[in-house]
């Protein structure tokens, strides 16, 4: 995919704040801090486009990029971070599942999955209820560079093993080094292609 202009457009929190749905769309969800925002920089070769933060619950909107004036990329704030206070937790399940449910450009939804970890609860509630909902989900293992070669094939074995029968396989990606760049594009082109 070459990139030739990439743009923020709006944050949202409410359907009438969407920006107008013209062009396919792929929004980017996982748990807070699992690198949702590193890995849309790197998909578009932007250093930092996407505010990306060492500190959990960065991204608390919902944002739009616009790529190539032709394909929407949707940040999504990430769940499962406990220091975020309770109201606005409770806020963000809904504000993510609206979205979701009423957006009708959206493709699908690339999840993150730390390649170190063992998928949460959450993360399994998430792609079950993708699943319920018919929306494509593309899985993705992140920070492949924090795991040492010789422990990559097992700790992707791992990831994939926890998660539910007939997933997709996860793609390996290192938003550091731009591993699994390449393969992301080609897993989202089916998706994105204009119908
Ligand atoms: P929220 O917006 O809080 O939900 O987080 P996020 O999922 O958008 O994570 P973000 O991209 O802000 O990254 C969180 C931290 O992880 C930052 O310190 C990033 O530099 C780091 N990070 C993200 N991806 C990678 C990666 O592939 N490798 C390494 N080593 N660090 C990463
Ligand atoms: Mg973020």
């Amino acid at each position: 995919m070459v990139i030739r202009s990439a743009e923020f457009v709006t944050s949202a929190v409410k359907p009438g704040q969407y920006p107008e749905g013209d062009h396919p769309e792929v929004a980017f969800a996982g748990r807070s801090n699992v690198g949702k925002s590193s890995l849309i920089n790197r998909l578009i070769n932007r250093r930092n486009l996407v505010r990306t933060s060492s500190t959990p619950g960065r991204t608390q909107l919902i944002n739009f990029f616009l790529i190539n004036g032709a394909l929407s990329l949707v940040d999504l704030p990430g769940y499962g971070f406990a220091k975020v206070p309770a109201r606005v937790r409770a806020t963000w399940g809904p504000m993510i599942r609206t979205y979701l449910q009423t957006r009708d450009n959206l493709r699908g939804v690339v999840l993150l999955l730390d390649l170190r970890r063992v998928p949460g609860e959450q993360d399994l509630d998430f792609l079950t209820w993708l699943k319920e909902e018919e929306i494509p989900c593309l899985p993705v293992a992140t920070k492949a560079d924090k795991v040492k070669p010789s422990k990559i094939g097992p700790a992707l074995a791992e990831l994939k093993r926890a998660l539910p029968q007939g997933s997709p396989e996860p793609i390996l990606f290192s938003a550091l080094t731009g591993r699994g760049r390449k393969e992301v594009w080609e897993a989202l082109r089916p998706l994105i292609e204009p119908t």
